[in-house]
C-alpha cells in the first residue's frame, strides 16, 4: 500500500501539516492512488500536475465529488459553464468573459477595494483586538466580485453576508438551508438581468449563447455561485496565509511595511508557497498514462498545485518563503496551468496587495495574541480559520 493511500484533502486533520505529507508523497511517488472519497489518483509533482492540466484531451475539467460539498443538493446535476467544461465550449466561455478579467480591469477596481479596507478596518480599529478572518480578509472580497457581477450596493451587502454564513455554517442542515436562500437570490439577479441587461458581468454570463444555445438557470446558477467561491474564498484565505506570514516574520514584515512596492513580490511567492486554492480535480477521459501510473476513462485525479510548486525537481528550497525568489525557468502553479488558468489572478493581485498595505497601514504593531492557537485549513481551499489579533489603538 503506497504512502498515499489514506490520503483524504477533505479531512481537517490533514490541514496542519499538508506539506509535509504532500512531499513524502511525491518523492515516493508524484502520482498514487488514494482509497479515500471512493478512491481517486493523487497527483503532487510539478511534471505531472501540469501534463494534466495541459491535455484537456485526455482529463476533462469535470470531476464529481472531490470538491467541496455541494452546497445545494438541487444544483448536483448541473454543470457550471466554464469551471467544468472542456475544449470549444469552454474557450467560448473564457473568450466571452475575459473582458472583464484583464489586468487594466483589475486595475479599475483598486479604488473601491482600497476605500472598503479602509472601511472595514475603521471599524475594527477601536477594539484594539479582534479576529483578522472574519474581521477583515472574509468581509472584503465578496463586495468586490459582488461588485464586478454589478450587484448594486444592498445585493453585494447581503450576497457578503450571505456567502460568509455558508461557508461558516457548522452542519449540512444549515448549509442547505441557507445555499437555498443564496441559490434563489442568485436565480433572481440571473432573470432580472436577462430581462434588463447591462455591461457587467452577470449581464455578459446571462446573454452568451455558446453553441448555439441560450444556458439554463441551474447551470447559470452553479456557474455564478462558482464565481463568487473563485472571487471571494480565494482571495480571502490568500489574504489571511498572507497575514500570518507576516505576523511570524516580523523582519520581513517591517520590509515590507517599510516599502510596500515590495508587496507585489510578496504576494506572488506567497501564492507559490501557501497557494490558495490548493488541489482540484479533473477527470480522465480516455485510457492513458500520467507519470507510470495507467488510467482509465472515469478516473478522478486531484492536482495538489501546491505540492507542484514545492517539487525539488523545479524550485531549490521549495519549502521555504523566500520574497527575492529567483525566477525559475518553468513558472509556479499556484495560479493553475492550461485552459483553465486562472482568470481571475490580476484582480487577485490588486485585492490582496491593497488589502496588506492598509491593513499594515491602519494596525502598524498588529501582532498575534498571546497563545494564539492558529489553525490552517486544507481542501479544495488552503487558509486559515482564525488569525485573533491585537493592536495599540491610541
Ligand atoms: C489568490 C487568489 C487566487 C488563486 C490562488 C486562484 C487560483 C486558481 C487556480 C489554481 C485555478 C485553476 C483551477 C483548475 O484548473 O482546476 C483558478 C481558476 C479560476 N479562477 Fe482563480 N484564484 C484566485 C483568485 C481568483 C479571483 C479573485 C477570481 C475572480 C473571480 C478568480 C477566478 C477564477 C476563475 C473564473 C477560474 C476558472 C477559469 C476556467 O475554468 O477557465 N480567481 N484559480
Amino acid at each position: 500500500m503506497t504512502l498515499a493511500w489514506g490520503f483524504n484533502h477533505l479531512d481537517p486533520a490533514v490541514a496542519q501539516t499538508a506539506y509535509e505529507t504532500l512531499g513524502a508523497i511525491r518523492r515516493g511517488c508524484p502520482v498514487a492512488r488514494s482509497g479515500e472519497l471512493d478512491g481517486f489518483v493523487l497527483v503532487t509533482g510539478y511534471d505531472e500536475i501540469r501534463e494534466a492540466a495541459q491535455a484537456p484531451e485526455r482529463f476533462s475539467a469535470y470531476v464529481d465529488g472531490l470538491g467541496a460539498s455541494a452546497v445545494v443538493t438541487e444544483l448536483r446535476e448541473a454543470v457550471a459553464p466554464m469551471f467544468e467544461t472542456d475544449a470549444e465550449h469552454h474557450h467560448q466561455w473564457r473568450r466571452a468573459l475575459a473582458t472583464f478579467f484583464t489586468p487594466a480591469a483589475a486595475a479599475a477596481q483598486q479604488q473601491y477595494v482600497r476605500a472598503i479596507c479602509r472601511e472595514t478596518l475603521q471599524e475594527l480599529i477601536p477594539r484594539g483586538a479582534g479576529d483578522l478572518v472574519a474581521g477583515y480578509t472574509q468581509q472584503v472580497p465578496p463586495l468586490v466580485i459582488g461588485r464586478v457581477l454589478g450587484l448594486g450596493e444592498l445585493e453585494r451587502a447581503w450576497l457578503s453576508e450571505h456567502v460568509r454564513a455558508l461557508y461558516g455554517a457548522q452542519t449540512l442542515t444549515d448549509t442547505q438551508q441557507i445555499g437555498r436562500v443564496y441559490a434563489d437570490f442568485l436565480l433572481e439577479q440571473i432573470r432580472d438581468r436577462r430581462a434588463h441587461p447591462g455591461s457587467d458581468l452577470l449581464s455578459c454570463m446571462v446573454t452568451t449563447d455558446v453553441d448555439g444555445r441560450t444556458t439554463g438557470e441551474d447551470e447559470l446558477v452553479k456557474m455564478t455561485m462558482l464565481m463568487v467561491a473563485a472571487g471571494h474564498l480565494t482571495t480571502a484565505d490568500a489574504c489571511a496565509t498572507a497575514t500570518l506570514q507576516l505576523l511570524e516574520h516580523p523582519a520581513l514584515r517591517e520590509l515590507v511595511a517599510a516599502d510596500s512596492g515590495l508587496l507585489e513580490a510578496f504576494v506572488e511567492e506567497l501564492v507559490r508557497h501557501e497557494p490558495a486554492v490548493a488541489a482540484t480535480g479533473r477527470t480522465a477521459t480516455t485510457d492513458t498514462y500520467l507519470g507510470r501510473m495507467p488510467l482509465s476513462p472515469g478516473d478522478r485525479l486531484l492536482l495538489a498545485w501546491g505540492s507542484a510548486n514545492r517539487d525539488e525537481r523545479h524550485f531549490a528550497d521549495g519549502d521555504v518563503f523566500r520574497l527575492h525568489r529567483e525566477r525559475t525557468p518553468t513558472p509556479h502553479l499556484g495560479w493553475g496551468a492550461g485552459e483553465h488558468r486562472c482568470l481571475g489572478r490580476h484582480m487577485a493581485r490588486v485585492e490582496v496587495r491593497v488589502m496588506l498595505e492598509e491593513l499594515l497601514r491602519a494596525v502598524p504593531d498588529v501582532r498575534l495574541q498571546p497563545h494564539a492557537n492558529v489553525r490552517r485549513t486544507f481542501g479544495v481551499i488552503r487558509g486559515v480559520a482564525a488569525l485573533p489579533v491585537q493592536w495599540s489603538h491610541r
